[in-house]
């Protein structure tokens, strides 16, 4: 298989303001993490708000200018330099669906803006045909394309936004929870929609989600990360079947099970306290203060993502024994 993306050791931190007497600290939104997406796959990257998915997924686009670290596109190290090239390959779904059109602009002209920074338009017609063919792709009206976002459901804007990052015919496409903004009933339909263009267009996925359940049918390999520290990475089969991480463990025993008779039987790990602050944390397992296997080893230093088995990647002291 051919991988399409590479990132090895990549870091975001952002500086916070502290008064002039006081050091400058840093936010670790994303610390030291390596993964790879082949082609045509989807790598779903779950965990609790504000572990750093988004900022990884904007990190990896470019968006946010990585702190170190490498991101490594189709055998192209694109970490500096000009991403101009790979602008229209590389796309994104946002997380918000309410915040990411720009209320000024028709859906038409939101949807068609890339094509014609690209040039892909055409003339008038050609590119009135595109934006009703994309419209259409994604299961709204040809007729939509005059209208202004405010003028639809959550769910539409949501396609609205899927039908803009699919109009430049991208190759890799960040989705940033896009349907965690959704109502249930059409969390479904958007997610199989994504699943039938991933593969009629040949589209490999970066799926951020904080819930196991949802990235479970749509990714190959699943990585849950915990503040700004992958902490498992292994394909999703597996993750769901032998979970290795007390962090994931507990992320899986939250996921509600429809049969009582598996809900009574199955070991509860519930998940006590909140996330730590990301602001300069001390060295150690992140996730050592709520992890009840905890041991003195576990503040010293930080464990390291290992193999422990083929494919699966785990970073706790619990599998060093
Ligand atoms: N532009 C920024 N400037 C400073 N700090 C930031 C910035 N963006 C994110 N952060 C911080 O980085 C951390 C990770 O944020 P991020 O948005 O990546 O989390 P997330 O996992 O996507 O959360 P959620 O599930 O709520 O979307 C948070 O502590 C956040 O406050
Ligand atoms: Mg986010």
């Amino acid at each position: 298989m051919n991988k399409l993306l590479e990132i090895k050791n990549l870091k975001k931190y952002f500086p916070v303001k502290s008064n002039w007497l006081e050091p400058m600290r840093f936010v670790h939104a994303v610390d030291d993490i390596s993964f790879s997406i082949n082609k045509g796959e989807t790598f779903g990257l779950v965990g609790e708000s504000g572990c750093g998915k988004t900022t990884v997924g904007r990190t990896v686009l470019r968006l946010y200018e990585p702190t170190s670290g490498s991101i490594v596109y189709d055998g192209n190290d694109i970490t500096k330099g000009d991403m101009l090239p790979y602008r229209r390959k590389m796309q994104i779904i946002f997380q918000d669906p309410y915040a990411s059109l720009d209320p000024r602009m028709t859906v038409g002209d939101i949807i068609a803006e890339a094509m014609d920074i690209h040039r892909l338009s055409g003339t008038r017609t050609e590119r009135d045909e595109k934006i009703h063919d994309l419209l259409t792709l994604v299961g709204l009206s040809p007729e939509h394309g005059c209208r202004y976002p405010h003028e639809f459901s959550g769910g539409q804007r949501q396609r609205i936004g899927i039908a803009r990052a699919l109009a430049v015919r991208p190759e890799f496409i960040v989705c940033d929870e896009p349907i965690s903004a959704l109502d249930v009933s059409i969390q479904a339909q958007v997610m199989n929609m994504l699943e039938d263009l991933q593969r009629d267009f040949q589209l490999t996925y970066l799926f951020i989600a904080h819930d196991l359940a949802v990235v479970k049918h749509i990714s190959t390999n699943v990585g849950v990360m915990y503040l700004g520290k992958m902490m498992e990475i292994t394909n999703t089969e597996e993750l769901y079947k032998s979970p290795l991480h007390p962090y994931t463990q507990a992320l899986l025993s939250a996921i509600p099970v429809p049969d009582p008779k598996i809900s009574r039987s199955r070991k509860r790990v519930p998940l006590e306290g909140d996330v730590p602050s990301p602001i300069d944390p001390p060295p150690g397992c992140r996730f050592r203060q709520r992890c009840k296997y905890a041991m003195p080893v576990c503040s010293e230093a930080d464990p390291v993502l290992k193999e422990v088995g083929p494919g699966h990647w785990c970073a706790c002291y619990l599998l060093e024994k």
